[in-house]
């Protein structure tokens, strides 16, 4: 028996998730999924070899996710002044990611469950209140097949 609780609920992709834009939804798919490996070991220390990577990985995701998320909203002719207030909270949650990073890198006490819970905010939050917007500039379906 563990002390694990049992509210330990993954980021479940769905259909309400998806943008419409491949490349983005195949990215929000795979961060969702790299978040859900923390829940594999929940009571791990930050400075644990399997978060450790997780961290790792999560961070280089991140930068690849938001420059692709970036480049695509410029392409589509997101207005100047959403780009820059969808930028500005990337890079807040770069921010807050470096902070997460040195943190564990300084023997912080986050445990596997806490970075996940931390991540899942980043990304439910950021999704609705940003990515969501981006739906709003695909072109319509063309009838021409
Ligand atoms: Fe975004």
């Amino acid at each position: 028996m563990s002390g694990v609780p049992a509210h330990l609920d993954k980021i479940v992709w769905n259909d309400s998730l998806v943008i419409g834009v491949p490349v983005i939804d195949e990215q929000h798919a795979l961060l969702c999924s790299l978040a859900n490996r923390l829940l594999d070991h929940p009571e791990a220390r930050a400075q644990h070899e399997f978060v450790v990577d997780i961290i790792t990985e999560l961070g280089k995701f991140l930068i690849l996710h938001f420059k692709t998320e970036e480049m695509m909203m410029r392409q589509l002719g997101v207005p100047a002044d959403e780009y820059e207030h969808h930028v500005r909270a990337h890079n807040q949650i770069i921010d807050e990611y470096a902070d997460l990073n040195m943190a564990a890198a300084h023997g912080g006490h986050h445990t596997s469950l806490e970075i996940f819970n931390l991540v899942k905010q980043w990304v439910g939050d950021h999704f609705h209140c940003s990515d969501a917007k981006i739906r709003n500039y695909l072109p319509a379906p063309s009838a021409a097949g």
